[in-house]
């Protein structure tokens, strides 16, 4: 039989205390305010979604991962593993909300991954979509958020964005003869960061490339580096197609509207960048720390055809998710998280029993005032609540005794520098504004 002291925390599933809580907080409202400042409104989805769903464009890979379970009911059901799915389907089901559609939520998802630095099997993600806005003002307004963020988070020099634009790469490497075993080739492609070249060229050889088409691949998607650099060898590389030429036009204009945000310095383009899900159409980005040692902190995407295959209208959308792991990380990287540590604005510290209830009496004035208070609940003497008010982290002390109390004073006390003033308690109220 299993004893309750041999129950553990499943692997790659995380808790937190007050203190971690407490960072975590402020990273979830760094990403919060930049989504409100760009008109991004807040959205509830649902845990639990019937399988088919995610079997239908999430791709095979993370289909595999998931936590799928038969409910009570018989139903096939699975643990989100992204919101992506979700959100396309309400867009299908809410027509009348007015476009474009700016959504942002944030949530818990679930992935049975092997578990690794920033990989986990719970964690979370901020999503930003824009619904109904093919434009690639669209895009250049995700990837200026995605900047944003990166600016709030004081990341925006350890990151960058690396963009690349699904629909030319297809484009470049049909013209190679590499048409037939396209999604084998996009998925060695999208592996390729965690390869070396002779491991990338060996896969596509296997794939059934030829050894000269596996090391135009090789090259092709070797091609990196800020805009102003790649565009015009870009140009050289991309086919007499219509949808190529599209494409590269998009990535142009892309280019002109970050330059008008102000943050193409912090882009490049990266024709490695695949995208594993398998509903991505045209642009997509990653973003990675500059140094290369951490996963992914945040993908996405444009996915025009999602909602239509759900049965919906034509709708284009594009969007992407920061994940909370692998920005932890950075930010402890760079010494960015914030203290881990909870604060109390005032501990009312009451001298003897007979004045208790007057204690209670002052917290409440002083909750009144939004202010964080506690007070003694275990009858603990001077000491020792001095002791828990410091390991709180109390700003001030007020102090309720008998003697102040009969001249209708208390005393309070700055923790920090230790100075002490008697204080009326008619104007104790608005003492600590
Ligand atoms: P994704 O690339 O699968 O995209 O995930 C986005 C981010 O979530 C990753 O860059 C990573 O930071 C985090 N993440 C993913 N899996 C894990 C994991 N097992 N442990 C910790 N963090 C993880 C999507 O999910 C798309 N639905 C994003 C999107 C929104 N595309 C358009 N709109």
């Amino acid at each position: 039989m299993v004893k309750d002291q041999d129950i553990q925390k499943l692997k790659g599933f995380r808790e937190f205390l007050p203190g971690e809580m407490k960072a975590r907080r402020k990273l979830f409202e760094s990403m919060r305010k930049v989504a409100e400042k760009f008109g991004f409104r807040e959205i509830g989805t649902p845990s639990l979604e019937p399988k088919e769903l995610f079997m239908i464009k999430s791709g095979d890979e993370l289909v595999q991962q998931t936590y799928s379970f038969k409910d009570k009911g018989g139903r096939q059901v699975t643990l989100i593993p992204e919101e992506t799915p979700t959100r396309a389907r309400m867009v299908k089901e809410n027509k009348d909300v007015s476009k474009p559609i700016k959504w942002f939520s944030e949530s818990k998802f679930w992935r049975y991954e092997s578990t690794q630095k920033g990989r986990l099997r719970e964690f979370y993600q901020f999503n930003y979509d824009i619904f109904g806005e093919k434009s690639v003002e669209a895009d250049a307004e995700i990837i200026a958020v995605a900047v944003e963020m990166l600016k709030e988070l004081g990341l925006e020099k350890a990151a960058e964005i690396r963009i690349n634009d699904r629909e030319m790469l297809e484009g470049i490497l049909s013209t190679y003869g590499i048409e037939q075993s396209m999604v084998e080739v996009l998925n060695i492609i999208d592996d390729k960061e965690k390869m070396s070249q002779k491991e990338f060229i060996e896969e596509l050889v296997d794939a059934g490339l030829s050894d000269e088409e596996s090391e135009v691949v090789d090259k092709v998607t070797e091609l990196s580096g800020n805009f102003e650099d790649v565009m015009p060898e870009l140009e050289q590389l991309v086919p007499d197609s219509e949808e190529s030429i599209e494409a590269f036009e998009r990535l142009s204009e892309l280019k002109e509207l970050l330059d008008g945000y102000d943050v193409l310095e912090n882009c490049i383009i990266d024709l490695s960048i695949i995208r594993g899900l398998a509903y991505y159409t045209g642009m997509v980005f990653e973003i990675f720390d500059k140094e290369g040692d951490l996963r992914a902190l945040c993908g996405g995407g444009r996915y025009d055809d999602l909602i239509e295959t759900l049965g919906g209208e034509e709708t284009p959308a594009v969007g992407f998710a920061p994940g909370d792991a692998v920005i932890e990380l950075l930010m402890k990287r760079e010494g960015l998280w914030p203290e881990e540590e909870i604060e109390t604005d005032v501990y009312v510290l009451n001298v003897s029993e007979s004045v208790k209830k007057k204690s209670m009496e002052i917290a409440r004035l002083l909750r009144d005032q939004d202010l964080i208070v506690e007070v003694d609940l275990s009858g603990r003497n001077f000491g020792n609540q001095m002791k828990y008010a410091n390991r709180i982290n109390t700003q001030k002390l007020v102090i309720v005794g008998e003697r102040d109390l009969k001249k209708g004073e208390v005393t309070v006390k700055d923790m920090a520098s230790g100075e002490e003033e008697q204080v009326d308690l008619k104007s104790l109220e608005g003492y600590f504004q």
